[in-house]
């Protein structure tokens, strides 16, 4: 199959869909390869080194033009209009963007959207939201001890001892245990919250000190379990509880990085204005779920703001600020998705009894399946 993979063009994405090393791979399957002139150069990858893998150099016509496209992104519509009507998409399309998710319909387009794999063990090796997140997990705190004006590690020097920074970790997913495992290394103290039980002991196991918010009812028990892995929105009673908790932490931390999300919903808010207030004068909070709304009321998406003395930082893209790491996962997990769209001849086919297959296809032959 003819295979294209364009220049990102949305701002600051940095990433790109494949690697030298995803290229010779589908090279060896038989496939080919046009990549768009300059679409690694961000994530550290030369036009020769994909013409050494195997790859031709093209423009952004050639790219999108291809039979099937692989993407980062979900495409603009000036990128629409250059894709053929019947071509394969794969990408990170947001299944939750019912307007973007229309658009790839109207354009007749076969699209696959692969952060709706399932949680599964077989789809682990394709999860692109687990592979990013745990890239803007590290990342989170990498920004946050540059921003912090102190160190992490306690220090005994001549001069005398510096303290361990106290690090909150709320939301412990994927980016949150990175996140934990990162500040863990760099000699923070670190206590973490989250609604689901499970997490307690995976936060000990790092080193971590859980939040304990035990629940009081069926119900909040229940909806702590969540659903296929995924957090539901926690009963009033419970999030009261878990607020004062978390308030006391708060006000004690140098640094909260905040990484609580329910699919598909306006993130919690967890960090109030006034736990913000409480916190000492160049504390540094990093809000992961700044996407959607943020965990904090004050956190500007795509922007770092100073309120209160709190530095707040609400980068929308962390894993494009690693874009070399994170294209070489994210060209993984699509290389390994699309050995399940292709059949032994190398030829494309939709098996709808596949899980991951089915729940990935957001649109076919001009119809939506998501709803
Ligand atoms: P996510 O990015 O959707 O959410 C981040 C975290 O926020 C979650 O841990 C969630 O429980 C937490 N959260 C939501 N509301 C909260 C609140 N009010 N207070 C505190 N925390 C709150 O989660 P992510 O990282 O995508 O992981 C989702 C699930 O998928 C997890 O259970 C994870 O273990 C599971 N998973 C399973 C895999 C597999 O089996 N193949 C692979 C990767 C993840």
């Amino acid at each position: 199959m003819l295979i294209g993979v364009p220049l990102e063009t949305l701002a600051g994405e940095t990433r790109v869909a494949v690697t030298p090393e995803t290229v010779k791979k589908l090279k060896a399957q038989g496939h080919t390869l046009k990549v768009q002139s300059g679409a690694g150069v961000a994530a550290s990858v030369t036009d020769e080194a994909y013409v050494a893998a195997g790859a031709e150099i093209t423009d952004a016509a050639g790219a999108l033009g291809a039979d099937m496209v692989l993407k980062v992104r979900s495409p603009s519509a000036e990128e629409r209009a250059l894709m053929k009507p019947g071509a394969v998409l794969v990408g990170m399309l947001n299944p939750f963007d019912k307007d973007g998710l229309q658009a790839l319909t109207d354009a007749k387009l076969t699209a696959f959207a692969l952060e709706a794999a399932p949680r599964t063990t077989r789809a682990q090796s394709m999860d692109v939201l687990s592979s990013q997140a745990n890239i803007a997990g590290y990342k989170a705190v990498m920004i946050a001890a540059d921003k912090y004006q102190r160190l992490f590690p306690m220090l005994m020097t001549a001069a005398g001892t510096i303290k361990a920074a106290r690090v909150v970790i709320l939301g412990v997913g994927v980016a949150g245990l990175q996140a934990i495992a990162t500040a863990k290394r760099l000699g923070a103290v670190i206590e973490a919250s989250d609604v689901r039980p499970s997490v307690k002991e995976q936060v000990e196991s790092l080193g971590a000190k859980f939040i304990d918010v035990p629940y009081e009812t069926a119900e909040e028990k229940e909806a702590a379990e969540g659903v296929g892995g995924y957090a539901r929105p926690m009963p009033q009673s419970w999030l009261d509880r878990q607020k004062a908790e978390v308030a006391k932490r708060v006000a004690q931390a140098d640094v909260v990085i905040t990484t609580a999300l329910i699919p598909g919903r306006a993130a919690p808010v967890l960090v109030t204005e006034e736990m913000v207030k409480s916190m000492k004068p160049g504390s540094v909070i990093v809000d992961l779920a700044a996407p959607a709304g943020g965990n904090c009321p004050l956190t500007e998406a795509g922007k770092t703001v100073l309120k209160h003395g709190v530095t707040l930082v609400g980068e929308t893209n962390l894993p494009a600020l690693v874009a070399a790491d994170s294209s070489s996962l994210y060209a993984r997990n699509v290389l390994d998705f699309l050995k399940l769209v292709f059949n032994k001849e190398g030829q494309f086919h939709v098996d709808l009894e596949d899980d991951i297959v089915k729940a990935c296809l957001m649109c076919r032959d001009g119809q939506l399946l998501r709803a």
